[in-house]
């Protein structure tokens, strides 16, 4: 084999003629940039093309719930609509939540704002880059690098909102924006978990007490998908269910959310204005599987940059729930599920691949 330097020679000392050493890992929005890139490296290149998997074609939409009738004070339009939650978590576990209160500007606000985040440099970013999975601000790409064979065409900041608020220094709007964001959208999801409480038959306020949900983990997950040379072969978010109680998602103008429901995969078309709201696997332990968590995934495509941000509202870090045993029929097992403090189920998740519903099939009990 043909070498460059002379045998024994000792190995190479950084020096200035040498370039530095190459950063872990490229950000997809500077590949994407890239002059002249025509095909998308190997590392990113999904064997089964993922998205050519059938996409239904049915105009069956995704429900919509009205939240201004969900916290109205006529009782019949609270209970049809209390009705209507729950029938979206059981048929869909997604749904569009409109006259939602959180004003339109905020929300583009706060698109801006992260859209501007993923605008710094891979130096300033890099300041975020996370050591551990429960930092309270990770900036990264992919999902988990560290164990992605195959590379999601994804850059992403999580950022830990409640119970302790932090956010990124720069750029210098931003927390001013996201505090404001954070709270206001924490307390739709708050109205929406009473109406599932409701819906299941419990007390109101029985999934909030026992999720602890005044403590709730709320984590923004801005997600930035930039335009993909080849998107048939790439995929931004692989097929997965939330950690949390609920998801709240808004996104720019451009689509790429894909739910699966009746086994086929959907395309989600939001309403303008609204929240894409999901249940995630805490709702799922919680009802004893009478509401399920939804797999979802992200699909790119080759003109537009498709920025989304997801607050995951999920119990207490320190909570550990279990199925509420008012839910339980006749011969079920009350511990069907393990039960395990929200933040390591958290940390499971997200130290692992992403990987279908592998994290709730891990604490679930099987039999009696
Ligand atoms: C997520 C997620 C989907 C999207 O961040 O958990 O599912 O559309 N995002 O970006
Ligand atoms: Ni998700």
């Amino acid at each position: 084999m043909a070498t460059t330097a002379p045998t024994g020679s000792p190995p190479s000392q950084p020096s200035l003629t040498h370039p530095p050493p190459p950063r872990k890992l490229t950000s997809v929005k500077a590949l994407s940039e890239s002059p002249g890139l025509s095909s998308i490296p190997s590392i990113y290149t999904f064997p089964k093309q993922p998205n050519h998997e059938p996409v239904s074609d049915t105009k069956e939409p995704i429900p919509t719930i009205d939240f201004s009738l969900l916290i109205s004070s006529n009782p019949d339009e609270r209970s049809k609509t209390i009705r209507e939650l729950g029938k979206a978590c059981r048929d869909w576990g997604f749904f569009m939540v409109t006259n939602h209160g959180v004003p339109e500007r905020m929300m583009k606000a706060m698109i801006e704002v992260c859209r501007e985040f993923f605008e710094l440099t891979e130096e300033e970013k890099g300041e975020w880059e996370g050591k551990h999975v429960l930092d309270p601000i990770r900036y990264g790409t992919s999902f988990n690098p560290s164990v992605d064979k195959i590379l999601y065409w994804r850059d992403y900041v999580k950022i830990f909102q409640h119970p302790a608020f932090h956010s990124p220094s720069n750029p210098p709007s931003f927390s001013e924006i996201a505090l404001e964001y954070s709270k206001r959208t924490r307390g739709v999801m708050k109205e929406i978990v009473r109406g599932i409480s409701e819906s299941l038959g419990l007390e109101d306020k029985y999934i909030e007490k026992a999720s602890n949900l005044e403590k709730c983990l709320q984590i923004m997950i801005a997600n930035l998908y930039p335009p993909c040379p080849q998107p048939e072969l790439a995929m931004g978010l692989p097929a997965h269910s939330d950690h949390g109680l609920l998801t709240l998602l808004i996104q720019n103008d451009t689509v790429g959310l894909q739910v699966l429901h009746k086994d086929k995969w959907v395309n989600i078309h939001p309403i303008p204005n609204s929240f894409l709201a999901n249940i995630g696997d805490h709702i799922e332990i919680l009802s004893h599987g009478k509401y399920k968590s939804v797999l979802h995934r992200a699909v790119v495509n080759e003109r537009d940059v498709r920025i989304s941000i997801a607050l995951a509202h999920g119990p207490a870090a320190d909570a550990a729930v279990s199925p509420a045993p008012m839910l339980l029929e006749d011969g079920q097992n009350p511990l069907a599920y393990r039960a395990m403090k929200y933040k390591e189920y958290v940390e499971l998740q997200q130290s692992n691949k992403l990987d279908g519903k592998s994290c709730l099939e891990h604490i679930r009990n099987r039999g009696i």
